[in-house]
């Protein structure tokens, strides 16, 4: 059948061939085979349509960004040297100094008119197409790591929020929306999702990631890659590799690390993103990693990830990031800029395309390859992948897949994109404490809702668009609508989220004690991608670190404030990261970790709250109780986190001195998987399909029932399998996450859950660094966190 079908598209050619006097050429044929495509396109390229394919263009380059006037002129002269993928939003670029280097600094996200953006989309693809010898045309760009980057486009809540939901479902449900918005106005690759992992907390970026653990990781980015690529817009899985460690959490400082740790904690989840689930392209990271530049290592970008794992498709560096090379790297002479030396290493190490932000070093190419310092063959190979990404996608059948300006508003944040917000965004909320039943709160009498994060602005992370923060439900918003008519509502801001001025407290005081519970929204705040790179204060978000995590300024003080009110306090934590206010946990009523909200953030929130939605979400990053105690990841390698007796100060000033730590506690303050329901979960005894296995079997199931205690209210748990290597040949880590199913159990219903383990998940890297599942014992954890293990089991791998 596949022979005859094909034959038929060569006689169709042909025919058409003949009817119109020319022949088609076979890259244009949508019935020929990829390869065959890709071979018959290289083969019409000169030298600089080739280096042409290799570096990115910029909308702005034929869009005033101001008046969204097209120039023609602006067009030609993009596609001259830039025409494979363009950056697809307005991007405004600031210079400052570092270290005597101009560091362009990209302000994305300037919210431009719809319509501007989808008509010069459109007429870059028609030149593209029309009026160039070959025809090719241009991925169009843009970011969307929780919602596609344009002006009123739906924001999801952050993916460190969303990784607390658990619910791969949902999460390849919101990557098929943001795929849809895009797609309308004519972009079709999205740089996203990010699966570095939350292992290094006074890093800004945490809020950016989805979780400290590989596994959850590599299941979250799979499910958004399926879901984004599922309507071809393809997925640029980023930052390849071992990136969100940097030394002192400084943004791009180096990584520190040798080959079996990048091989067991950082590789996984980009494997899963990018092999498992057929990411179309990588983005290389910024940082180095054990002396080697990222965007320069030969290791990583083709021994991995072209010889082993078999990728066919292509590597972009990061904006600016090939620059660094010379200029923070210092491989190469910065004053001027070797552009020849980074083209050269760059390519021959495994990067195919130069993202703009920095010197397009790759318009070097076509004197490289005259003078013979550069293989054709790298070339070739460069444009052939970024050529098999079009093809694969349907580009040049669907160059312009954007929707009639009829339909917009029915395909960009319509009531099913918001309605999928809230429910990723309440299934990501945690309980981390509840005393004495206080939540849910009743819709009724009066409720005081204070904090600097309860209303005003939306706590979005970062990778939003300009003045994002005004659209949107806030915390104050949400619970009103909750309640609607039936409760008295006081509110009161209390501080700033940037001062110690105490001067709003007496306000917040009087709101609380009028009141019959209080409603606290306290936590860390980011910045849009305008404002961001602007110096504004901020404590979380890309090149914001902080040596503390506690909370700032007078947002503690406050939630004091209220608690010696005596009225009943709920603390929200609405964060990027996890804050280390330990003192919560017992002085106040209720504590809730909402991580960067979504539009429908509020709402969300009053779902749980009033329990309308019976929390769900489990922590996808540990909780330290001090910046000192970090690493504070649940999977330590064993050995790790061998203890005596820790130490503290008593609240009645008393040292009480102990070893680990003197004056602290090295345990996390709520551990990685933790997060409770107004529901109780009892666990049936654990056990496994088969107890002696094969390495080369697929997998092995665990079965357990879970039994929703509560007699009256359906419940949602994430059942968690842990496994451990008995006996090792290397040091492994004490458990890992190796599978974990979310069930809606009904009130006072038993569900036996089955949860599947791949037997390639459960190897190591052996000291000859080959990667074996030996033989011996595995014992199965299975619980409720990643300290509250129910049950277990053994099986054996013979
Ligand atoms: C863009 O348009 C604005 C307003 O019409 C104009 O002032 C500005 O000079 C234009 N920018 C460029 C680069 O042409
Ligand atoms: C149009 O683009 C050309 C080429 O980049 C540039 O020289 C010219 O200044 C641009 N004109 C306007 C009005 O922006
Ligand atoms: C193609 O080139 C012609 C002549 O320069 C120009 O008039 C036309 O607008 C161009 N078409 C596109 C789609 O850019
Ligand atoms: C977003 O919506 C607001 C309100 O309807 C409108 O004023 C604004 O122009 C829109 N922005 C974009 C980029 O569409
Ligand atoms: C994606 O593109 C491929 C190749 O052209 C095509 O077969 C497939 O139907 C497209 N899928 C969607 C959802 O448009
Ligand atoms: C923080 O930024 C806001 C603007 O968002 C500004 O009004 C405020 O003065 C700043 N405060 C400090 C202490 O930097
Ligand atoms: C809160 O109190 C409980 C019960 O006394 C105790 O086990 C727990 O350690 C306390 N939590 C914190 C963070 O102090
Ligand atoms: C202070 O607290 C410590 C530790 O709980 C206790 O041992 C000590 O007796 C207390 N001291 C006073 C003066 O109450
Ligand atoms: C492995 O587990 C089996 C079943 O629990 C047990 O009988 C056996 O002794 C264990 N082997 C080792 C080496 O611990
Ligand atoms: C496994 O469960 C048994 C009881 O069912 C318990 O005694 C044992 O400590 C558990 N083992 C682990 C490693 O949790």
């Amino acid at each position: 059948m596949i022979v005859k079908g094909f034959t038929g598209g060569l006689l169709l050619v042909q025919l058409v061939a003949a009817v119109s006097g020319k022949s088609t050429p076979l890259y244009k044929d949508a019935n020929a085979p990829v390869e065959q495509r890709v071979k018959d396109l290289l083969g019409r390229m000169t030298i600089d349509d080739k280096m042409a394919q290799l570096m990115q263009g910029d909308i702005t380059n034929w869009m005033n960004q101001t008046s969204g006037a097209f120039n023609y002129s602006g067009l030609v002269t993009n596609m001259e040297m830039k025409a494979g993928t363009f950056y697809g939003i307005v991007v405004f670029e600031a210079f400052n100094y570092f270290q005597g280097f101009i560091l362009t600094i990209f302000l994305v996200g300037y919210p431009v008119a719809w319509d501007w953006i989808a008509d010069n989309i459109k007429r870059a693809q028609d030149y593209l197409l029309q009026n160039t010898t070959l025809g090719i045309p241009a991925l169009v760009q843009s970011e969307g790591i929780h919602g596609f980057l344009v002006g009123n486009a739906t924001i999801f809540n952050s993916p460190i929020a969303y990784g607390c939901s658990w619910n791969k479902e949902l999460v390849q449900q919101m990557g098929q929306v943001i795929a849809r918005e895009a797609q309308t106005l004519g972009v079709n690759q999205l740089f996203a999702p990010v699966v570095d992992l939350a292992r290094e907390l006074r890093y800004g970026r945490v809020e950016e990631t989805f979780s400290e653990d590989s596994y959850l990781a590599g299941e979250i980015g799979y499910s958004y890659v399926k879901g984004l690529q599922s309507k071809n817009v393809s997925s640029m899985v980023k930052h390849f590799a071992g990136f969100s460690n940097p030394e002192q959490g400084l943004n791009t400082g180096p990584v520190h690390g040798g080959e079996r740790e990048l091989r067991t904690t950082w590789l996984p989840s980009f494997k899963r993103a990018i092999i498992d689930a057929g990411a179309w392209s990588i983005m290389a990271a910024y940082h180095s990693y054990d002396g080697i530049p990222a965007v320069s290592d030969y290791h990583t970008l083709t021994e991995i990830l072209r010889e082993e794992w078999g990728y066919d498709y292509f590597v972009m560096t990061d904006a600016g990031g090939s620059d660094r090379l010379c200029s923070y790297f210092k491989l190469c002479e910065s004053k001027p800029l070797d552009m020849a030396s980074v083209t050269e290493q760059l390519l021959t190490a495994g990067i195919d395309v130069e993202m703009g932000g920095g010197s397009f070093n790759f318009q070097k190419i076509p004197e490289l390859v005259k003078s013979g310092k550069l293989d054709i063959d790298t070339v070739n190979t460069a444009v052939s992948r970024l050529l098999r990404v079009k093809f694969e996608m349907g580009l040049f059948e669907n160059p312009y897949p954007a929707a009639p300006e009829t339909k917009w508003h029915s395909l960009i944040n319509n009531a099913e994109a918001k309605q999928l917000a809230r429910d990723l965004d309440k299934e990501s909320i945690v309980l981390l404490e509840n005393h004495k039943e206080t939540l849910p709160l009743k819709k009724s009498g009066s409720i005081a809702v204070i904090g600097p994060m309860a209303h005003g602005f939306m706590n979005y992370g970062d990778y939003v668009v300009y003045q994002s923060q005004y659209r949107g439900v806030t915390p104050l918003d949400g619970i009103k609508a909750a309640v609607g008519g039936n409760a008295q509502i006081n509110y009161a801001q209390g501080c700033e989220r940037w001062s110690n001025d105490e001067a709003g407290f007496d306000e917040a005081v009087e709101a609380a004690k009028k009141s019959d519970v209080a409603v606290v929204v306290v936590g860390t705040w980011s910045r849009d991608q305008m404002q961001l790179w602007q110096g504004l204060n901020a404590t979380t978000g890309e090149h914001v670190d902080e040596d503390d995590l506690a909370l700032v300024g007078a947002q503690g003080p406050l939630i004091k404030a209220i608690v010696d009110t005596g009225v009943p306090t709920v603390v929200v934590l609405s964060s990027g990261k996890p804050v280390t206010d330990t003192w919560l946990s017992n002085t106040t009523s209720a504590l809730v970790q909402q991580f960067y909200p979504s539009e429908q953030g509020g709402n969300a929130l009053a779902d749980v709250l009033f329990g309308d939605y019976n929390p769900s979400g489990k922590l996808s990053v540990s909780f330290p109780r001090y910046v000192g105690d970090l690493p504070i990841f649940y999977d330590y390698l064993n050995s790790g986190r061998s203890i005596g007796d820790s130490g503290y100060e008593a609240s009645n000033g008393t040292l009480v001195f102990g070893h680990q730590y003197v004056l602290g506690n090295p345990l996390p303050w709520y551990p990685f998987g933790y997060g409770k329901s107004y529901s109780t979960f009892e666990y049936g005894s654990v056990s496994v399909d088969r107890s002696t296995i094969s390495a080369s079997d697929s997998s092995v199931t665990v079965s357990v029932d879970v039994t929703n205690t509560d007699k009256s209210r359906d419940g949602t748990e994430v059942v968690q399998v842990y496994v451990s290597d008995d006996i090792a040949s290397v040091v492994v880590p004490n458990r890992a996450l190796k599978g974990f199913e979310k069930v809606v159990i009904p009130a006072g219903k038993t569900k036996t859950v089955k949860i599947p383990i791949r037997i390639e998940d459960i190897g190591l890297w052996n000291t000859r660094m080959q990667y074996v599942v030996e033989p011996g014992n595995f014992t199965v954890l299975v619980g409720s966190s990643s300290e509250d293990i129910r049950g277990n089991t053994t099986f054996t791998v013979r």
